[in-house]
């Protein structure tokens, strides 16, 4: 038995793996997802990290836009204190669920944002679960309210305020009491919170998968003034916006005029090396809805959320987010956004950039040539979807860098650099972008 155990483990090499892994893939996991892989520009097979950057079989450096990596692929400090962690004998899981690990990961959350309290999980989803949870035992309301377009993950909470269409619509019926109001419309939110019966608002301070859209100024004002006045939790889906990201600070909301009364951070949070997510909060607000007993005190947990492993990984990432970090991400995106709306301006597919910091959007014009459609590619299903993003992203990943179409609007190109990415890296993507719209304009 242990031999065969022993055979097994020589044949599940990282090598091997690479090997045939991506065909496993395909067979074992999710066949739809290879499809839409080589819809991104697949077979181009991702076997290597070097520098924060990707490598191919070939050789070839690709550099990835998609923003879970922010702080590189394989960040040496991260791997390193993941490494020290696993050669140490510490534990990583503690049964009375005291976890030192999740103890100091709370103290250095709140030195760096001032959030007393923090929930681990590992999912940006399960944190957001978290906040909804946290706001019906604290406020024992019935109604959950979110915007149109947004994107909170897939567990049934989240799924219930996501933004319309195919990863909303089959699972149905949603959660009672949760609603989506229009993106940005203060009299419609005035409304929903009248009755008083709300007992949270969840928002992205800028709509990834929505369309990198940020929330207008007069939004936020009213959201935060409507909030307080009528007892409802203003809940801050900052996974993609938080840890720097928008260079506006770790969190994207510490100068709106009422500090959201729970945050959330995932993704780069741990560094994108290890799944671990967060739900801040204040130590009064936690005791209120939970500190009734010894017995109330995890009737919300999650039995990864801590562990050893997450923790030292989020607490090397936010090391490395340092206040020059953030000010070089604020100041390089203004640069790159300045760059793309040069390069781009007067080409009849280009509407126009979003979004600030390392968090931008290309949105783009639909073309009706039959070519330019989802339909010329023999792709079912897909009628009506924007296609121009997903057919850039096809020619870019081609020339060493993969971008992604928004999840809800496939018209806007997310792009998300990683935080130490070098310029000239930036400005060789404005001009694979323009060279390759160029083209498609051409065509359009
Ligand atoms: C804004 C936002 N919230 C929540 C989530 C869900 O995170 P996860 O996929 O880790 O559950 C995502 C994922 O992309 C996200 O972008």
């Amino acid at each position: 038995m242990a031999e065969e155990l022993l055979r097994r483990e020589a044949a599940d090499t990282v090598e091997d793996i690479l090997r045939t892994g991506f065909d496993e893939h395909r067979a074992y996991v999710n066949p739809i997802v290879s499809q839409r892989a080589g819809l991104a520009g697949e077979p181009v097979k991702l076997v290597g990290t070097n520098a924060g950057a990707l490598v191919d079989r070939q050789g070839g450096e690709i550099e990835d836009f998609h923003g879970t990596q922010a702080f590189g692929h394989r960040h040496p400090a991260i791997a390193a204190a993941v490494r020290a962690f696993l050669e140490s004998d510490a534990p990583s899981w503690f049964p009375t669920r005291v976890n030192p690990f999740a103890g100091r990961l709370g103290r250095r959350l709140f030195e760096r944002t001032g959030y007393d309290n923090t929930y681990l999980a590992c999912t940006g989803s399960g944190a957001v679960e978290a906040a909804l949870k946290l706001s019906r035992a604290l406020t024992r309301r019935p109604r959950l309210v979110g915007l149109s377009g947004a994107y909170h993950g897939c567990t049934f909470g989240s799924v219930s305020l996501m933004g319309e269409g195919f990863l909303r619509e089959p699972f149905g019926p949603h959660l009672p009491g949760a609603e989506t109001i229009p993106f940005g419309d203060v009299d419609a939110l005035a409304r929903a919170l009248a009755p008083g019966d709300v007992a949270a608002v969840v928002v992205e301070p800028i709509q990834g998968e929505g369309g990198v859209r940020a929330l207008p100024e007069p939004f936020i004002e009213a959201l935060c003034e409507l909030t307080e006045r009528h007892g409802t939790l203003l809940v801050a889906d900052e996974v993609q916006t938080g840890m720097g990201r928008t260079g506006r600070g770790i969190l994207a909301t510490h100068d709106w005029p009422r500090r959201p009364d729970a945050v959330i951070m995932a993704k780069h949070l741990g560094g994108g090396l290890v799944p671990v997510s967060v739900m801040l909060t204040s130590r009064e607000l936690f005791m209120k809805a939970y500190g009734s007993s010894i017995a109330a005190g995890e009737a919300h947990n999650e039995t990864m959320g801590m562990n050893g492993v997450g923790c030292v990984a989020a607490l090397a990432a936010l090391e490395l987010l340092t206040d020059e970090t953030i000010e070089r991400i604020a100041t390089t995106g203004a640069w790159l956004r300045g760059e793309f709306a040069g390069a781009l301006e007067g080409l009849s597919l280009f509407r126009e950039i979003r979004g600030a910091g390392f968090l931008l959007g290309i949105a783009l014009t639909e073309s009706d040539h039959p070519w330019l459609t989802f339909e010329h590619f023999e792709l079912p299903g897909l009628e009506g979807k924007a296609a121009i993003a997903s057919l850039l992203a096809h020619r870019l990943y081609r020339r060493g860098f993969f971008c992604y179409p928004c999840g809800h609007d496939w018209s806007v190109m997310r792009l998300q650099p990683r935080y130490d990415i070098p310029e000239e890296r930036l400005a060789e993507l404005v001009r694979a972008i323009h060279e390759e719209l160029e083209k498609l304009c051409r065509i359009a």
